[in-house]
């Protein structure tokens, strides 16, 4: 039976993932690097180091570590800025209801971010009271596709892996879940994520029976 729900935070809980595409296009943009969304997807679930590097890949020169270093604050100061003005009100649809279900039902949870913004998300979201752990980002030695943040967020809630339910909107995030054990629950196109084990096109779709009918059918 499942006794777990480990949510990833940035489009599954809010649409940060939207402020995270922002603050790397204004980036790019003033660097004369090509980015769109389709490049974006592989951004989606990596830390904020390889994300820059996808971004690089399209750079007419090489950019040495300290300039990496001086870009990467330069996207998160934008991205704080951004993620200022975050209220409960900005919980996608579906979540709270879906939050106070699961909490209702004795169910476990946890988030499993890569994000080192994760915990400040959380508290302004003023949801911290429903997990029994929010990963470090900065304590992780591997990122998504990595199952290290699901395994460490299961561990922490004392459940085994196999009564986890990973919640995710990135393919690598998917990848991460399907290689810690857990069923695999997508969110968005099926075409980018071909690794869940069931894809819901929005969070609205999420109860506590659909999730429990996708871990009974595995
Ligand atoms: C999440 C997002 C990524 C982001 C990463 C690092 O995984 O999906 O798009 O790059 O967190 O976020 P941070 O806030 O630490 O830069
Ligand atoms: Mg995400």
């Amino acid at each position: 039976v499942p006794e777990a729900v480990i949510f990833d935070l940035d489009g599954v809980l809010t649409d940060t993932a939207e402020f995270h595409y922002q603050a790397w296009k204004e980036l790019a943009d003033e660097l004369g690097i090509p980015f769109d969304r389709k490049i974006n997807e592989r951004l989606k679930g990596v830390d904020r180091l390889t994300s820059l590097k996808i971004i690089l890949e399209r750079a007419d020169r090489e950019y040495g570590q300290e300039e990496k270093e001086v870009l990467m604050a330069r996207k998160n100061a934008r991205y704080q800025e951004l993620i200022g003005a975050i209220r409960p009100e900005h919980l996608l649809p579906g979540i709270p209801q879906l939050l106070e279900e699961l909490r209702r039902s004795g169910i476990r949870m946890a988030v499993a971010s890569a994000s080192r913004n994760a915990p400040a998300i959380v508290g302004s979201l003023g949801i911290g009271g429903y997990f029994g752990h929010v990963v470090d980002a900065g304590a992780l030695e591997r990122g998504k596709p990595d199952s290290e943040v699901f395994l460490k967020a299961a561990e922490a809630l004392g459940v085994p892996p196999k009564n986890c339910i990973g919640l995710e909107d990135s393919a690598a995030g998917l990848a991460a879940i399907r290689d810690a054990n857990m069923l695999a629950i997508g969110i968005g196109e099926p075409s980018i994520l071909e690794a869940a084990d069931y894809v819901a096109a929005s969070t609205e779709e999420l109860n506590w029976e659909l999730l429990q009918e996708k871990f009974g059918r595995q």
